[in-house]
């Protein structure tokens, strides 16, 4: 039995089902492929695993479009594998959390071919059709993976709405009986043994296409708590939703203690930081560490002791960190473990993406390897508009949702030990010196340090509940603060870029102190920081 919050403890573990592990030699990842795995997974310490959507989908955007949601694409296995993982990761003390994709459905789903047969099908309401204005398009939004989110049905003489692809067109949350069916469905998940659920782009479920509206509509958190009331109060669940326009009173909205809405938030703040204001994701400016620093100790402080945040630098939509914040090449491990280190030292739930707990990179494919319908669709567009490839390439090595999905590295083997097929997305050549068999039994590896960090969580008080305070605020090169609970204080003290910085200790950090953790064997000086050191203090 978990106790009860068990999730503010916790560490979860994001898998992209497809990329994790092969066991068919299909060269696409699949269930028995994570079965496979738990014991990896439970060597490193993880309480949860959030698995993106394994259930039966035409894959146009890798299972974010689902037909079955109570059925398991045969890609990944059967219904019965899924129930064996869930049973199997149960009995190491992992619970599994799915993925919702409850904002649209895919086209392919029976709703939808109803939906689409007349406008008195019982199915039509379920989503949203609108007739077009004069010989136009009902109105000029767009969607999110580009060009405009009204495709038309000729049979219908109307179109339907979709914020992402056309073979996902959007639920209409209006329509109590899309939240009934809604609902038994997560139930029947629930009763399957599940443990918890990630809510995808949840604030965009309350749209009003009529009013220009997609994220946070005016009736988001009516939705929510109804949703919240009918399915997650029943269990002790871990849920989280994911929220591109939360700011901080709506994470108090989502994260209430109350438990009327979700475990916890997971909001993008910090990780928009390195694009310029205004323009698209591919459009990118250095980081400012003074920033990131800023709007982490905003959401560290605003949520403490009233809501609940996800500490994440990754996920599958997102470059790998080490690329991006840290350095690729001679300070690979360092710059890892350091960014690893700010981010498992402060409140929230920490996850980890597959692959991060080995540094695994950003690629630098040709055009032509690339697979994700965001990438696939941002080249058309780009080379439409006359950027050269040159700088297509420049912006995909940099923000290519592919960067974080090619296959997790296992070993030296062919392809990594992924497949023994040819891997849907190539492997990222550096496998042979990037891989998990080389760094499991290895003390000074980024797994091992990931590893300690986990028990460090589990071991210390200060890291769940610690009020949060920035030190050296006006330094540009160390990002360090403190938590202290207590009487108990941890001081995180890191150097975010490859030059030296020395640093005179504030009187209150003085005392007498233990070192928990450091990526650097030993400690020069106590008063110098070399190329991304990273320190852990107990006072
Ligand atoms: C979320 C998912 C992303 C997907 C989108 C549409 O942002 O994380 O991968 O493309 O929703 O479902």
């Amino acid at each position: 039995m978990r106790e009860k919050n068990w999730w503010k403890k916790a560490v979860v573990y994001q898998i992209y089902p497809r990329s994790f592990k092969d066991s068919t030699g299909s060269g696409m990842g699949d269930i028995r492929g994570i079965i496979e795995k738990l014991d990896y997974l439970k060597e490193l310490g993880i309480d949860a695993i959030w698995l993106s959507p394994v259930c039966k989908s035409p894959q146009d955007d890798n299972g974010y479009d689902i037909s079955d949601y109570q059925d398991i694409d045969p890609m990944f296995g059967t219904l019965s594998d899924m129930e064996e993982l869930i049973a199997k990761a149960k009995v190491r003390n992992i619970g599994i959390i799915m993925d919702l994709v409850l904002n649209h459905s895919s086209d392919e789903h029976p709703w939808f071919k109803e939906a689409r047969k007349s406008k008195d099908n019982p199915y039509h309401d379920y989503y949203i059709f609108k007739d077009g204005v004069e010989g136009e398009l009902p109105n000029d939004m767009c969607s999110v993976f580009g060009g405009t989110t009204w495709e038309w049905v000729p049979e219908l003489g109307q179109y339907f709405f979709h914020q992402f692809s056309p073979k996902q067109p959007d639920l209409n949350w209006e329509n109590p009986k899309v939240r009934k069916e809604i609902y038994d469905m997560i139930n029947w998940w629930i009763d399957k043994g599940v443990e918890g659920f990630r809510l995808d782009v949840i604030d965009q479920i309350a749209k009003e296409p009529d009013h220009h509206i997609t994220i946070n509509g005016p009736k988001l958190h009516d939705f929510l708590q109804e949703l919240s009331r009918e399915t997650f109060q029943r269990a002790n669940l871990i849920t989280v939703g994911e929220a591109w326009g939360a700011d901080l009173e709506r994470a108090k909205l989502y994260s209430n203690p109350d438990g009327s809405e979700f475990s916890m938030v997971f909001q993008f703040e910090h990780i928009g930081l390195d694009q310029e204001e205004g323009k698209e994701k591919w459009d990118i400016i250095p980081l400012d560490l003074q920033k990131l620093k800023e709007v982490l100790t905003k959401w560290q402080q605003g949520l403490h002791s009233i809501g609940w945040n996800s500490l994440f630098w990754n996920n599958h939509d997102l470059p790998r960190i080490v690329s991006r914040w840290g350095n690729d090449k001679e300070y690979r491990v360092e710059s890892a473990k350091m960014l690893a280190t700010i981010l498992h030292g402060m409140q929230g739930t920490p996850y980890i993406y597959q692959g991060e707990e080995l540094g695994m990179t950003n690629s630098k494919f040709t055009l032509e390897q690339y697979r994700d319908i965001e990438t696939i669709n941002m080249i058309k567009d780009r080379r439409e508009r006359g950027y050269s490839d040159d700088s297509i390439l420049a912006s995909l090595y940099a923000k290519s949702r592919d960067n974080a999905r090619t296959p997790m590295q296992w070993d030296d083997s062919f392809n990594a030990g992924f497949t023994t097929g040819t891997p849907w997305l190539d492997v990222n050549p550096n496998y042979k010196e990037i891989n998990a068999k080389s760094q499991m039994n290895d003390p000074d590896s980024i797994f091992s340090y990931y590893k300690k960090l986990i028990a460090l969580r589990k071991e210390y008080p200060v890291f769940v509940e610690g009020d949060f305070e920035l030190v050296f605020p006006e330094n540009n090169q160390l990002f360090s603060y403190t938590r202290t609970f207590e009487g108990k204080t941890l001081w995180v003290l890191c150097n975010f870029y490859g030059e030296e910085v020395s640093i005179e200790i504030p009187e209150k950090l003085k005392g007498k102190k233990e070192l928990l953790i450091s990526n650097y064997q030993d400690i020069d000086s106590e008063n110098v920081l070399r190329p991304y050191e990273a320190r852990m203090y107990y006072l």
